[in-house]
């Protein structure tokens, strides 16, 4: 046994597999990769483990059908169950999938009683309720991940509009993961200067809407749901747990009155560290971001209310 902190993927689709392959290259904890389906978790593991020699980290990915391989995992990620398809929204996948993400945690559970649960089976939001009211986890135990993945589409199109690098563009994009979603045009700079100084409204309008339909848009394209920046979103919030960096990033939490909003899970900024979620970070809103954020939350409520349980 290794002494190394010990991360849980299950689902070994794409995201699952670009997490692990992402995750295993920063070479500081154990990988176990989870599937029903027999042979793809074991081969995705065998495969990735064959890649250390040549990148140049130590290989410890196991493959597996069951969950006892998962025992005393630090952070579990579930990616499990259907992906989209075109003409599907996120939210036609809920009572497919709340099957399927209760009854993994519940597995997950069993093995790892003091685990960070990481959610990000679709639809999101109400995923995240399902999987905290199964586990009986604290709240700062169970979270999701869509914000990083929404913003890092909001900078993309904001780097290609005005000429920036990426890395100097700075955004958030709050609320639901869906339609409804919210860029927070008032938070956007590049290198320091606000969006709205740089760009015109009618095309900061049209990147508002291409972020809030950018899953969308793969699916598309590809007839499949996104996965390289899904996983990348996934190892960078795993880096800010296991590694303590205390990294302000939006995940979707449980809101206990912060925002207005009571009793859900929605997309906010975070303190992200050992203990999970440390702090929800409050922003000073405008009063259209704010309604557009109470209005994400009534369409959050309404994929809730789907659920059986
Ligand atoms: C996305 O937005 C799959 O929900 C995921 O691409």
């Amino acid at each position: 046994m290794s002494g190394r902190r010990k991360i849980t993927i299950v689902g070994a689709g794409a995201t699952g597999a670009t997490a692990a392959h992402l995750l295993a290259a920063r070479d500081y904890a154990d990988i176990v990769l989870t599937d029903i389906k027999e042979g793809l978790p074991q081969g995705k593991a065998l495969d990735l483990n064959q890649m250390g020699p040549v990148l140049g980290f130590e290989p410890n990915i196991t493959g597996s059908n069951s969950y006892e391989e998962t025992a005393g995992s630090d952070v579990v990620v579930i990616t499990a169950g259907l992906p989209r398809s075109p003409g599907m929204s996120r939210d036609d996948l809920v009572q497919t999938n709340e099957k399927i993400v209760g009854s993994v945690t519940k597995q997950i559970v069993a093995q790892s009683p003091d685990c960070i649960i990481v959610i990000l089976s679709n639809p999101l939001d109400a995923m995240c309720h399902v999987s905290k009211s199964v586990s009986g986890f604290p709240k700062e135990r169970v979270f999701g991940q869509a914000g990083i993945l929404d913003t890092a589409r909001f900078r993309t199109f904001i780097a290609w509009e005005t000429g920036a690098s990426v890395r100097d563009v700075q955004a958030l994009v709050l609320g639901g993961h869906g339609d409804q979603m919210v860029p927070v045009v008032s938070a956007a700079t590049v290198g320091g200067v606000p969006l709205r100084k740089l760009v015109s409204e009618e095309r900061i309008q049209s990147m508002v809407e291409r972020t809030a339909k950018g899953g969308g848009e793969i699916v598309q394209l590809l007839g499949t749901s996104a996965w390289y920046a899904p996983g990348a979103a996934i190892a960078e919030m795993v880096d800010a747990i296991l590694l303590d960096q205390k990294r302000v990033l939006p995940c979707t939490a449980l809101l206990e009155g912060e925002y207005g909003i009571d009793g859900l899970y929605m997309g906010v900024p975070v303190k992200l560290g050992t203990g999970g979620i440390e702090e929800i970070v409050e922003l000073d809103l405008s009063d259209d971001e704010r309604e557009a954020l109470d209005r994400s939350a009534d369409a959050v409520r309404d994929v809730v209310g789907v659920l059986s349980n």
